[in-house]
């Protein structure tokens, strides 16, 4: 098995002028993050150690919010699937739209409604969301909003999404059981509605998934008799089919192989009920959260758009618009932490110690709840030579390390320690929800104060969030 390239993987100093990836290069022995297709640079240590235009000099440990990325992203999918639409003649269109869940900070949703895309959700707060946003006029009526997630009759997510249908009419409720109709039904308003069907995992045939153990979504006879009470509800439209097979499916024969199922069963559904119109893939599609990813998005895109135009030919039916609800690869890359090593460690160990002045664990947990791997490089001392170390948080958990137990991949910094900074990047999805937005963390480490840098202009444009102060801490502990 190949293992991630978290970073660095040699001794040697990081050549002139490197290119990591499409958004961070080496320049004069710094790191420094910029836009694709963008001349705009931003040294990160000078974050920390000048004055970049933000007025002062920031304390470490930092967290970066840098919403460029994430326009470019959207921007990058729509592309694809224009191209590749051309490419072989699909009729349908493409509905890119943003699963909140990855990260629903005002700023990211702020910025996913800004580049045109439409809105997925999962509960309660999160109609509270796309409500406060319809208020400002950034949900604009043209945007769909996909209600997924369980919302039996009576629940407070079903009650706020009835509601939110009188300030948004384009609000499409997802049925994921039975019982999430008849509120819908009864409510009297027009629903365009869709129905999820279970689906998850390594599921390639029909009888497979009827087996598979999933409580997302209606298994077959479920769906067949759910698109018929919608047909005989005089309020109700069966308009989107949902089929969500995975996360980070990196490899798109494998993505298309547990979505060709699916496409069967949309083909034979749009026969019968003609109002049917999308297909909704969900989530899945990945992203680059280690320097090795190689995603060919215009291959997977040629495969689903082929297969879906086979399939509706076969059954004599027009093929679907494709919807995806893209939640990592929309904001997995904008997000970033940075620290500073304050202290190196020779005991003994099998490669010595770098100890960063904040958590691995509470800052992206999955690292080490799921032994996720993420991008972790200098910000400075990149021209001078490396060595294999690895990293502990400030943490007294023995699991606050990096790489993650049990990986294999190298970690790789420099061995000039004075103001040595590093950061973790691609860290902008699900971990800052996992984590949790203020509260008490781990060791009761304060949270790090948040810079948002967007681009105006061709000019980066800086906005300071406070981080917490021990005094918020010990208050949300009850220590009034
Ligand atoms: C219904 C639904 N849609 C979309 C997503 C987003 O998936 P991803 O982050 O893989 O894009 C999820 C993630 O759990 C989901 O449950």
């Amino acid at each position: 098995m190949t293992q991630a390239m978290i970073g660095w993987e040699a001794e040697t100093a990081v050549p002139a002028g490197h290119r990591f990836n499409d958004y961070l290069r080496e320049k004069n022995g710094r790191l420094h993050l910029h836009t694709p297709h963008s001349d705009n640079t931003l040294d990160l240590a000078d974050l920390f150690l000048g004055d970049v235009g933000v007025g002062r000099s920031l304390p470490s440990p930092l967290e970066i919010i840098y919403l460029p990325l994430i326009r470019q992203r959207i921007e990058r999918m729509r592309q694809v699937f224009a191209e590749v639409s051309a490419e072989v003649g699909y009729n349908g269109r493409f509905h890119y739209t943003y699963a909140s869940k990855a990260n629903a900070a005002e700023e990211v949703i702020r910025t996913t409604l800004g580049a045109g895309a439409h809105h997925e959700m999962s509960s309660t707060v999160d109609v509270d969301i796309a409500r406060l946003m319809v208020q400002r006029g950034l949900l604009q009526p043209d945007k769909m909003v996909i209600c997924n997630g369980f919302k039996p009759a009576g629940s407070l997510y079903s009650n706020n999404i009835l509601r939110l249908k009188d300030n948004h009419a384009n609000t499409i409720p997802v049925i994921e059981d039975l019982g999430e109709i008849a509120p819908l039904l009864t409510s009297g308003k027009r629903f365009d509605v869709g129905l999820r069907q279970k689906s998850y995992g390594h599921n390639t045939t029909e009888a497979e998934m009827e087996e598979a153990n999933s409580r997302f979504g209606l298994n077959l006879d479920g769906l067949w008799r759910a698109a018929d009470y919608l047909s005989a509800a005089p309020n109700l439209t069966l308009k989107l089919y949902h089929y969500m097979v995975g996360s980070q499916l990196t490899d798109p024969d494998d993505f298309l192989g547990r979505l060709k199922p699916g496409i069967e069963i949309y083909a034979r559904l749009r026969k019968r009920h003609p109002h049917l119109s999308i297909f909704d893939f969900g989530g899945g599609m990945p992203v680059a959260m280690t320097l090795d990813f190689n995603f060919d998005y215009h291959h997977f895109v040629r495969l689903l758009l082929t297969a879906l135009q086979e399939t509706c030919a076969r059954y004599d039916v027009p093929v679907p618009d494709v919807m995806g609800e893209f939640g990592r690869y929309t904001t997995s890359e904008h997000g970033a932490h940075l620290f500073k090593i304050m202290a190196v460690k020779e005991n003994g160990s099998k490669l010595p110690w770098y100890i960063i002045d904040g958590s691995i664990m509470s800052s992206f947990p999955d690292s080490w709840a799921l032994s996720e791997h993420f991008i972790c490089l200098p910000l400075t001392h990149l021209n001078q030579p490396f060595q294999q170390v690895q990293l502990g948080g400030i943490t007294c958990d023995s699991d606050d390390v990096y790489p993650p137990k049990p990986s294999h991949s190298p970690l790789y910094l420099p061995i000039e320690t004075d103001d040595l900074y590093i950061g973790f990047f691609s860290v902008g999805a699900y971990q800052e929800m996992l984590g949790g937005v203020k509260g008490s963390k781990h060791c009761v480490l304060p949270e790090a104060v948040e810079l948002i840098v967007d681009e105006e202009n061709g000019r980066f444009s800086f906005q300071i969030l406070p981080g917490q102060t021990p005094k918020d801490v010990l208050a949300n502990l009850g220590y009034t």
